[in-house]
């Protein structure tokens, strides 16, 4: 991947312009001066200007990913800020929202002012998610106030639930006092048990552990109706189960406030893929039946759920190289996710460009409350350059994070990001 900083003048020049915030397709040339968005149309460039053709390629929103797990501090060796953000725009994704559940957790003002300052030093916007209780136990609530103050954007202790019915209810509770999203990793610890994979046939041919996906619908059923009770918001991360879809589909008919996301793994496999044993498809919750990946595409469809995320979830090595049952859970995905997502929702799905734009930029920005309008003359330019029909197989090259625990390895997908601008830069790959 090369990248250099933008020129004063920059025009993308013959490529078909998606504004997924006016809902608009057209083809256009983009001008981008000092890095902002100068104008969008017919542009007649200024000498010395940088010109890039985008013949044949779509240009939109840099994507948004509201999930993802980047380990610093504490957990370098598989991640930091900066590799991150390197599969990050490899993924063509401008701004991504880290979970808390780092070495220690992101519990304090003191540490979300530590990931604040890191970012400023990092090539794309990251915004922290602060953690819901004190060192994620689940038992006392963390200073929100003032981890807003310093700059966090919703708060998760995810990785973990949080299984005590009144701490969930105090922090919508306090959380609805600054209409900031709780979002709660949804698995009853009871029902899951030592489940490493979904309940199922599968699961009693490989002879592993099991949970069903019910150990994910009923304590996200309890989150709703919480939700709801307090008039809080609440963003169900990460849904994996067609009948937690049915839950959010009724419980949003109550409130306004309640959004959900899926992974780009959830709506690519299913638990018969974990044949192979590859401990890189251990991830929480489980992937899980056909039946809930059919339940979970209808579901971004008629907008049940409102976006997609990666859950990006670096794991060494040595770590993923153990059995499945001691493996930790988690897969990377940002380098993945256009590609793996278009595959399985444009074209298998019909569903149209737009409404998987969408998905990816304007509605996981409005849920954490992020500029959407961001081709709106003098906007910082956040931009992302792809070709939506290309074939190509994912491969260990194609990776930027440090590790490299991915199950798309070596899969044939299609839709390739050619360019990602942000920040003043332009990085590119081919
Ligand atoms: O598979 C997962 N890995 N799910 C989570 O919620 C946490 C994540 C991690 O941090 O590794």
């Amino acid at each position: 991947m090369k990248i250099s900083k933008l020129k004063k003048n920059h025009i993308l020049i013959n490529g078909t312009v998606l504004d997924p915030f006016n809902g608009t397709e057209k083809k256009a040339d983009i001008h981008i001066e000092n890095g902002k968005i100068k104008e969008i149309g017919k542009i007649s460039a200024p000498n010395n200007s940088e010109i890039i053709d985008c013949k044949n390629l779509f240009i939109t929103h840099g994507f948004f990913d509201a999930h993802v797990h980047f380990r610093e501090p504490g957990g370098e060796d598989k991640e930091d800020l900066n590799s991150g953000s390197m599969a990050a725009l490899a993924g063509g994704f401008t701004g991504v929202c880290a979970m808390p559940n780092t070495d220690p957790p992101i519990d304090s003002p003191e540490l979300t002012r530590y990931i604040i300052d890191r970012s400023k030093e990092c090539p794309i916007n990251i915004h922290p998610i602060g953690a819901v209780t004190k060192s994620q136990k689940g038992k006392e609530l963390t200073e929100m106030g003032a981890m807003i103050a310093e700059g966090a954007i919703a708060f998760s202790d995810d990785g973990l639930p949080i299984a005590d019915a009144k701490v969930m209810q105090n922090a919508l509770e306090y959380s609805s006092m600054f209409d900031i999203p709780i979002i709660n990793h949804a698995e009853d610890e009871c029902l899951k048990a030592d489940g490493v994979m979904h309940m199922g046939k599968v699961s009693t041919n490989l002879g592993l552990p099991s949970s069903p996906g019910i150990t994910e619908s009923s304590m996200v059923h309890r989150d709703l109706e919480l939700a709801v009770h307090v008039g809080a918001r609440l963003h169900v991360p990460h849904v994996s189960s067609a009948r937690s879809v049915e839950h959010i589909k009724t419980l949003k008919k109550k409130s306004k406030k309640i959004s959900a996301e899926v992974t780009a793994h959830h709506l690519y496999f299913t638990d018969e893929d974990l044949v192979s044993y590859n401990t890189n498809l251990k991830v929480a919750p489980p992937i899980r039946s056909e039946k809930d990946k059919k339940a979970l595409i209808a579901a971004v469809k008629n907008g049940t759920i409102d976006c997609i995320a990666t859950d990006h979830a670096p794991h060494t090595i040595e770590e993923k190289e153990g059995t499945f049952d001691i493996a930790p859970f988690g897969m990377i995905g940002l380098e993945t996710c256009f590609a793996a997502v278009n595959k399985i929702l444009v074209y298998e799905n019909k569903m149209d460009q737009m409404s998987l734009v969408k998905l990816l930029t304007v509605n996981p920005r409005r849920i954490m409350g992020v500029e959407q309008d961001l081709f709106s003359v003098g906007t910082n330019a956040e931009i992302v350059i792809y070709d939506p029909s290309e074939d190509w197989k994912f491969s260990k090259n194609n990776i930027f994070s440090k590790s490299h625990n991915s199950p798309f390895i070596n899969k044939n997908l299609k839709g390739k990001i050619k360019a990602t601008i942000v920040k003043g830069h332009i990085s590119s790959q081919d």
